[in-house]
């Protein structure tokens, strides 16, 4: 029990060391809200007080239907606040755009935050914008899965560019550590919060396409990787005879939010090698193994602090250049222009 003390104690003064490090950021540079913007918890208090309960009642309905969809709109939420900051621009469906980026072939969930959408915009029209929409699901969708539930600050603009060459740049499940590390810190977020966020992959599926070169000459070895478990690698050969099959994240309790991914980690179980990386990367490792070895609940707890930090990574960008969407999968047509009558006489 001390020891759990003693961890979690740890956590917080590394966390509260980064928090003071983000906010010593110079205004302008991504990173997280500045105190002018920050978002609030109340924000459709008085424009749309049942905003929250209806994207609910949305999700849940959805998860009902196909309970995969949960992990695919948390994976959405990443990749929108991953580029430019959580302002919907992954939802923004046209040629060159972040959503017909290579690295978003596999995303999903779309139609979910599209008919949320409908449905907000027939009981308050114009108020509430698809980076919330977006925001709130994913968290709703944490919880569904049995993962916790935390107060989401909600008050963002969608954005009006998009551009999928920067989608490209999220991470894809080749990248060593240090690149992980980078990524994370040039959004604000720090090493605890890379091995937290990852975490999500407690649940959901990989295509075979994104860890296949682990499977068969790896690094040019002529073998496989020889940080993936003989058994697990015999069958994952089985499963991915197409590099377009899929396979579980979490080896072990795909369907449910647990610490069980971490543990994975340590019988060299973990799916992407960036997943097992968090492993053996001397930086990452003693917050893998405190997951893995503790209470789940300061899994849980810390997931929620730094879902709410992910929500919170922006871009600055002008006022001309946000807006709340009418169809989350375009920008709003420009205004008419008035022509003045022509004058008589
Ligand atoms: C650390 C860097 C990360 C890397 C390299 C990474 C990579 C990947 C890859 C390669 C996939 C499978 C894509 C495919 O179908 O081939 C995936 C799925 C997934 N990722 Fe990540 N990811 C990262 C971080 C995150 C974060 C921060 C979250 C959320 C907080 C997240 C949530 C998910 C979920 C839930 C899935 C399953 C999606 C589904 O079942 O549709 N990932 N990730």
């Amino acid at each position: 029990m001390k020891k759990h003390y003693f961890t979690l104690l740890l956590l917080v003064l590394f966390e509260l060391h980064m928090m003071s490090a983000i906010l010593a950021k110079p205004l302008g540079a991504p990173g997280i809200l500045s105190r002018r913007d920050l978002l609030s918890g109340s924000y459709y208090y008085k424009t749309c007080p049942a905003a929250e309960e209806i994207i609910f009642r949305k999700m849940k309905a959805w998860f009902r239907k196909d309970y995969t969809l949960a992990a695919s709109i948390i994976r959405l939420h990443f990749h929108d606040c991953a580029v430019r900051g959580c302002d919907a621009s992954i939802l923004l469906n046209y040629q060159n755009s972040e959503r017909r980026a290579y690295a978003s072939r596999t995303l999903r969930g779309f139609q979910v935050i599209d008919d949320i959408k409908a449905k907000l915009e027939r009981y308050c029209p114009k108020t509430v914008s698809c980076a919330d929409i977006l925001t709130a699901a994913a968290r709703d969708a944490t919880s569904l899965l049995g993962g916790p539930f935390w107060e989401a600050p909600l008050g963002r603009r969608d954005g009006k560019t998009s551009v999928a060459k920067e989608a490209d740049l999220v991470p894809q499940g080749r990248e060593n550590a240090t690149a992980l590390i980078k990524f994370f810190q040039e959004r604000g977020l720090n090493i605890l919060d890379l091995v937290v966020l990852s975490g999500a992959h407690t649940i959901g599926r990989s295509s075979c396409h994104s860890f296949q070169h682990r499977l068969a000459n790896y690094k040019g070895t002529g073998g496989p990787d020889p940080t993936l478990d003989r058994l697990y690698w015999r069958n994952l050969t089985q499963s991915c005879k197409r590099s377009s099959n899929f396979v579980n994240l979490d080896a072990t309790t795909p369907k449910t939010f647990d610490t069980e991914y971490y543990k994975n980690l340590g019988k060299k179980k973990g799916l992407l090698s960036t997943d097992q990386e968090l492993y053996s990367d001397p930086r990452t490792a003693p917050f893998v193994s405190t997951f893995a070895n503790q209470l789940p609940d300061l899994f849980y707890n810390q997931f929620a602090v730094s879902m709410v930090k992910l929500a919170n990574v922006k871009v600055p960008t002008p006022p001309n250049e946000s807006e709340i969407r009418l169809n989350c999968n375009y920008v709003n047509p420009a205004p008419r222009k008035k022509v003045n009558p022509p004058r008589r006489g």
